[in-house]
């Protein structure tokens, strides 16, 4: 009989320890440390087949790259066209996909519509352990067409679950949520890292062996990472976030990792009292109708296929505090500050004594550096408190030296912001002679102020010629 031994492990990061620490030296968590007993030291089951095709057990020998089956062809649709294009261009048979998402989010409804949609062609089953079978009937009545084909199972029990999906042999799993998931073989309690990493572990092997599609809903923690450890992150085939602001009304997916397909898309979704529905023209969404006020700028964005525009709000006050305060929400705040700093020596904006907050409008949240240009727009506007002119949109990656450099995709970007009636476009010079002059250029920050912001009067601005070219 094996040892029952116990080790310490980070709850964040799944480091493990044979003593108590304070302190991950991993991953830098306080107080992450927590007691769990190895019981009867982890199973060491076969080798998981990695071929994909759904054949049980592993080969023992190398196979021939030629001879292995390969599943590209036979993904399905998960029913949700957004979902479909972050998944790399649908679901992929014998895959374990985690979905993170704060409560409240959607993840629920989101996994019940790809249920319903998959299930009028092929079995679908939900384990639901967080809600009674009667709550999902609940849902599924008021965001579902039919749901009639949908099997549930609600039982938390881990061995007891893997044992009923692998007789229902269905072609897509969602378990809702793998933290409620707990094995006897271990003591700790539901959601310990133990405990979901073995849940997850089990449904790797499950997915491989049968082929089944399996989505995992897992909570995030409040520092946003998918709750307990990131080594779930690592055993997965992908990683999807679920993000937005819970107060209103749309969502974003992306994939964090995804071993099928570009982790740059990004799916957009609205959240309505009949479930979600994608969104197919998100500059609509994202900005508002209003004139320009001070402290607004345009950005157009480029998320994987996607381009649209958001507006890009900031809020610059005189500080009480010796330590003014740098608030990013949607925006990587180091590079706030970093343009903060570019705006100071470079464009003469004075920044030191003020407290600056910026926003992306919607919730949403832009990554790329192509936003620079727009953040700092907007933080220029409110310091002076004078509107852009109307119709600016703008985008471009600032550099240290206070130069604009070009940015993928911008004759797209263009088009699009053409498309979407703006005719003050400002971008990178090398673009905008790239583009063939539909948009006016500046080198360095100092020209984009020229042309938006100090005054250079309408003759200064670029005016549209018409021939937008979408
Ligand atoms: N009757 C309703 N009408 C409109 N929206 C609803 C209704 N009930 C729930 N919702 C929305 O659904 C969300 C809950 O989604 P859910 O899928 O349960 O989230 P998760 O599983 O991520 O915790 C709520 O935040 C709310 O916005
Ligand atoms: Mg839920």
């Amino acid at each position: 009989m094996a040892k029952t031994q116990t080790v310490f492990t980070c709850a964040e990061c799944g480091r493990r320890e044979a003593k108590w620490l304070g302190h991950c030296p991993d991953c830098g968590a306080w107080d992450s440390f927590v007691e769990e007993v190895v019981a009867a030291a982890p199973k060491r089951r076969g080798r998981v087949a990695k071929t994909g095709d759904g054949a049980g057990g592993a080969a023992a020998g190398p196979v021939r790259l030629s001879e292995v089956v390969s599943s590209a062809a036979e993904r399905f649709s998960s029913g949700i066209d957004e979902l479909d294009r972050v998944l790399g261009g649908g679901v992929v048979p014998g895959s374990l996909v985690l979905v993170g998402g704060e409560p409240g989010i959607g993840k629920s409804t989101l996994l019940l519509q790809v249920l319903d949609s998959v299930a009028s062609g092929r079995p679908a089953l939900l384990v639901c352990g967080e809600e009674s079978a009667a709550q999902v009937k609940m849902r599924a009545e008021r965001i579902c067409r039919g749901a009639a084909n949908i099997d549930v199972l609600a039982e938390t029990e881990l061995d007891l679950v893997v044992q009923a999906v692998a007789a229902a042999r269905p072609a897509l799993v969602v378990v809702d949520s793998v933290q409620t998931l707990y094995s006897d073989a271990f003591t700790s309690a539901p959601g310990s890292v133990s405990q979901v990493r073995e849940a997850a572990g089990r449904f790797l092997r499950l997915a491989k062996d049968t082929g089944a599609a399996v989505f995992l809903v897992g909570h995030v923690t409040k520092e946003g990472a998918i709750a307990g450890p990131r080594v779930l992150e690592h055993m997965v085939d992908t990683v999807l976030q679920f993000e937005g602001d819970r107060y209103r009304f749309y969502r974003t997916l992306r994939a964090v990792k995804n071993r099928f397909g570009s982790t740059n898309e990004l799916g957009l979704f609205e959240m309505t009292d009949a479930g979600l529905k994608t969104v197919p023209d998100p500059s609509a969404l994202f900005l508002s109708d209003t004139a320009p006020a001070a402290g607004s700028a345009v950005h157009v964005a480029v998320e994987g296929s996607r381009c649209f525009l958001v507006e890009v709000q900031a809020l610059v006050n005189q500080t009480e505090l010796a330590m003014p305060r740098r608030v990013a929400v949607g925006f990587d705040r180091n590079r706030l500050a970093m343009l903060v700093a570019v705006l100071g020596r470079h464009a003469g904006v004075k920044l030191s004594a003020s407290d600056i907050f910026v926003t992306i409008a919607g919730g949403i949240r832009i990554d790329e550096p192509a936003a620079d240009l727009a953040v700092a727009l907007a933080v220029a506007s409110a310091q002076r408190d004078v509107p852009l002119p109307a119709g600016a949109a703008v985008f471009g990656e600032i550099s240290l030296t206070g130069g604009l450099r070009s940015c993928s995709q911008s004759e797209r970007r263009i088009a699009e912001a053409g498309r979407a009636g703006f005719d003050h476009i400002v971008v990178p010079a090398a673009d905008a002679r790239r583009t063939g002059g539909r948009a006016r250029g500046a080198a360095d920050l100092r020209q984009a102020f020229a042309a938006l912001l100090d005054g250079g009067g309408e003759g200064a601005l670029f005016r549209a010629t018409n021939e937008w070219g979408v």
